[in-house]
């Protein structure tokens, strides 16, 4: 693909889960804002970078339908041999999310996003990841960001990295989408290092 994809493919090639920047061995900062939404049977989820996150196998073990996207072809294989079995109810993806998503992509109840909106940095790209936003997200429907915050680190995974507020988010979500809820939050990665987050779930009307 680009030489961001290859980058990725990089990373996800020379380590193990555990020894990724980002592992979270412990998804319940995620479930607790999910568990904020009310349950509806048969929701889908779309997580436009999954990796190989835990927060997947959360997600099946609640009966939740998945579209799993990543630009790493190594992160969708890993997580493919680690869940495959249990993918019935799962589409995989390998797009850019900054670049439109192909016509007829499936439409989700709930956008998951951690750490992979703060890699796009100008604004095109970033304007191209709302647009799909708009394009994936059901009226109703919910968009769960999880980015470096204003305090966070400048830079993850040898990137550049563009730092949120909540106001931020909101403006370029745009009037459609309201705020439920946020918080500042801060993980400790697997070297020890804190890491600010914002995390700020909102609703499409
Ligand atoms: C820091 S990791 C976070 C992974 C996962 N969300 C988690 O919480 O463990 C960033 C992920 O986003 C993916 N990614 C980075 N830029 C992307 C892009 N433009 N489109 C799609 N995926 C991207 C990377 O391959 C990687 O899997």
């Amino acid at each position: 693909m680009t030489n961001r994809a290859e980058h990725w493919n990089q990373i996800f090639a020379s380590k193990t889960d555990k020894e990724l920047g980002w592992y979270e061995g412990d998804v319940r900062q995620t479930l607790a804002f999910l568990d904020r939404i009310p349950s509806e049977k048969s929701r889908t989820v779309f997580l436009p970078g999954a990796g190989t996150s835990l927060l997947v196998d959360e997600l099946l073990a609640r009966d939740t339908r998945l579209v799993l996207n990543d630009i790493s072809r190594e992160a969708l294989a890993r997580l493919k041999e680690r869940i495959g079995a249990r993918g019935i109810e799962i589409e995989w993806l390998h797009q850019d999310i900054s670049q439109p998503l192909p016509v007829g992509v499936t439409q989700a109840d709930i956008w998951i996003d951690r750490a992979v909106l703060h890699f796009l940095l100008t604004e095109p790209e970033i304007d191209g990841y709302f647009g799909n936003v708009r394009a994936v997200v059901k009226p109703r429907g919910y968009v769960l960001l999880a980015e470096f915050s204003e305090t966070g680190a400048p830079r993850c995974a040898g990137l550049d990295v563009h730092r949120y507020t909540v106001d931020e988010m909101r403006v370029r979500l745009g009037q459609e989408f309201s705020l439920v809820w946020a918080e500042n939050y801060t993980f400790v990665n697997p070297a020890g290092d804190p890491r600010p987050y914002v995390y700020a779930l909102f609703q499409r009307t």
